[in-house]
This record gives structure tokens, C-alpha cells and sequence, in this order.
């Protein structure tokens, strides 16, 4: 078993909030959204009718299931943050031939609690789950490095990505799954900026306790004194960045502290807590030409909301 992830996330987390809030524009970085609660909360804003994402690229895998179980067939599938294996099951099922089921994820006890349950439910699938950040380059298992693999990365998490960070990742993914590999991968689209702003703003306010989830787990592990009703989510697609960017708005003028150190808001200031940049084909096929892919297959659902790619390793 590998495992990359550091003795001192708390002091990490510690130092990114410290650092986040010391900044001109004050962010947090949305890694951290992904505590329990904020983990069950993004189950319910998948759930939500605004919030069509999920529901979209779920649509998607199940149509496509057989072609992209062709194209992986006899290859180590790698699943990059797999979290509760929730999406791959669509690919399992119709996949029959793969060498192993490989889940990559930092949170050790989901990724075991899920690489259990997929062992129970898939007796005949080798299954190798790896400990690690998969946003760093990280080491895989010998057995699986030396054969050929395929890669996993649904749910348009790559949108999280700075234009940059996405850019590195991929050209991580290419090297890492090398000759022969392809990688399979769900790309929110642009689109009518009122259906992004309603599926980030529900009429529930799932989105806004998620946002606000991240107060609270400051207050609850960095002894940090946010008062919730003090800051308002907000969502707001930036048309020139191609993103919806979620912030934390301060009601007031108001001094929080955290672990501590004192922070001061203006009224209206805000933290900037996630960035979900969307995009158009031809802009995802070129960041796949220019990090050693070449776009092989492009699945979307008949509105244009939502699109899945088989990017096969350059030659
Ligand atoms: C995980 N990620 C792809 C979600 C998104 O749509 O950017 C996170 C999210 N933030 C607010 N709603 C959902």
C-alpha cells in the first residue's frame, strides 16, 4: 500500500487558511470542502434538480458503458480521486475484461471502506487502491506501472483546476499512463449562464451550507470564531474566466480569528472559495493535444451539457 499523504495535515491546513486569508483577496482552497459533512453535502447538491452535472455524466457512462468498456478492456483501470467509487460501478459492470480496479484517493478510510465494497461486489476484479494526492505526481503499485492502463476522472472535477493546474495534471496523466493508455474523463460545458447560476445558488441552499461548511470546519479544527450568519454564499459566472466562482461574502465589518490570528472584513469583502471553470470541445481537445493526448472520442447528452472524453496517449 502506498500512502503520500502527509503526517501533518492539520498543520497544513492550518498554514493554507492562514495564508489564504492574508492575501488581498482572501480564498480558501475548495480541498477542503471535503470534511463528513461537507462530503454528505455534495452528495445532496448532486441530487439536486438544479444541479445537473451528476445526473448528466451518469446519463452518459450508462449509454456509452459498452464502447468505453471496449476501449479499457484488458488494461488497469485507474480511478483519480475515487472517492466512494460511486461512478465507476457504471464501467465495472459492463467492463469485464480489466486487468485491476486501481482507486486513487487521499481520504484513506473512504478509499478502503469503497475498494471493500467494490471487491465484494466485483469477486473477480483485482482491486489495488493507492493512498496518495493525485494532484502530485505519485508512485504506482509495480504490477500495475508495468502494464497498460487507462484512467478514470469523472465528474468534472478537472473544472476545480486553475487553467494551469488542469494543464499539469493532464500532462501527469499522459506520462503516468503512458503507451497505449487513454484516459476517460467528464468536462462540464459552457452554457446558458443561468442554468450555471442555478445549479450553483439551489432554491435549498444546499450549495450555500456547503460553501459555508467551510467556516464551520475552521471554527471546529483550527479554533477559528466565524460567525455564519455574518457571511452569505455567493455564485457568480465570470463570462471572461469561462468560470463559476463561488465566494463567502462578509455581511459586515467584523474581525475573525483563527487558531488565534486576528483577520479583518470589510462589509462586502469576500473570501473566494472555488473556481469550476467550464468548457467548450474544441478548448478541452486542444488542452488534451498540447499535455500528450490526442482526443479520440467525445460524448455528450442531447442539451450540450455535459460532455465525456476518451483521450488516447499520444504516439
Ligand atoms: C466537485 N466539483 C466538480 C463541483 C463543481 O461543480 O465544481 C463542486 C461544487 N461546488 C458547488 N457545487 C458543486
Amino acid at each position: 500500500m502506498l500512502d503520500s499523504k502527509d503526517k501533518g495535515a492539520d498543520d497544513q491546513f492550518l498554514s493554507d487558511v492562514i495564508q489564504g486569508l492574508s492575501q488581498t483577496q482572501k480564498t480558501l482552497a475548495p480541498k477542503y470542502f471535503y470534511d463528513a459533512t461537507g462530503s454528505a453535502l455534495f452528495d445532496k447538491i448532486c441530487a439536486l434538480d438544479e444541479y445537473y452535472p451528476t445526473r448528466t455524466e451518469v446519463g452518459l457512462l450508462s449509454d456509452r458503458a459498452g464502447e468505453i468498456a471496449e476501449l479499457v478492456d484488458g488494461q488497469h483501470l485507474i480511478e483519480f480521486g475515487s472517492g466512494s467509487s460511486v461512478k465507476i460501478r457504471i464501467l465495472l459492470n459492463a467492463a469485464k475484461g480489466l486487468t485491476s480496479y486501481v482507486p486513487v484517493d487521499i481520504s484513506r478510510e473512504h478509499l478502503f471502506g469503497a475498494a471493500e465494497s467494490i471487491s465484494k461486489d466485483y469477486p473477480n476484479l483485482d482491486v489495488i487502491p493507492v493512498c496518495a494526492d493525485f494532484t502530485r505526481s505519485f508512485d504506482l503499485p509495480d504490477i500495475v506501472d508495468q502494464g497498460a492502463k487507462a484512467g478514470f476522472f469523472p465528474g468534472s472535477t478537472i473544472g476545480n483546476f486553475s487553467r494551469n493546474e488542469a494543464h499539469d495534471f493532464l500532462a501527469m496523466a499522459a506520462g503516468m499512463l503512458g503507451d497505449g493508455g487513454g484516459l476517460v474523463i467528464g468536462v462540464d460545458l459552457k452554457k446558458d449562464p443561468e442554468i450555471l447560476k442555478a445549479a450553483y445558488n439551489d432554491q435549498q441552499g444546499v450549495t450555500a451550507d456547503f460553501n459555508l461548511n467551510l467556516l464551520a470546519r475552521i471554527n471546529r479544527e483550527l479554533s477559528g470564531t466565524f460567525d455564519l450568519d455574518s457571511f452569505a454564499h455567493d455564485a457568480r459566472y465570470v463570462e471572461d474566466k469561462g468560470r463559476v466562482e463561488m465566494h463567502l461574502v462578509s455581511l459586515k465589518e467584523q474581525v475573525v480569528s483563527v487558531d488565534g490570528k486576528p483577520f479583518a472584513f470589510q462589509k462586502d469583502e469576500s473570501i473566494h472559495t472555488e473556481n469550476s471553470h467550464k468548457y467548450d470541445i474544441d478548448e478541452f481537445h486542444q488542452i488534451g493535444r498540447e499535455t500528450g493526448f490526442e482526443p479520440d472520442r467525445t460524448w455528450t447528452d442531447k442539451n450540450n451539457l455535459f460532455s465525456v472524453h476518451y483521450l488516447k496517449v499520444a504516439a
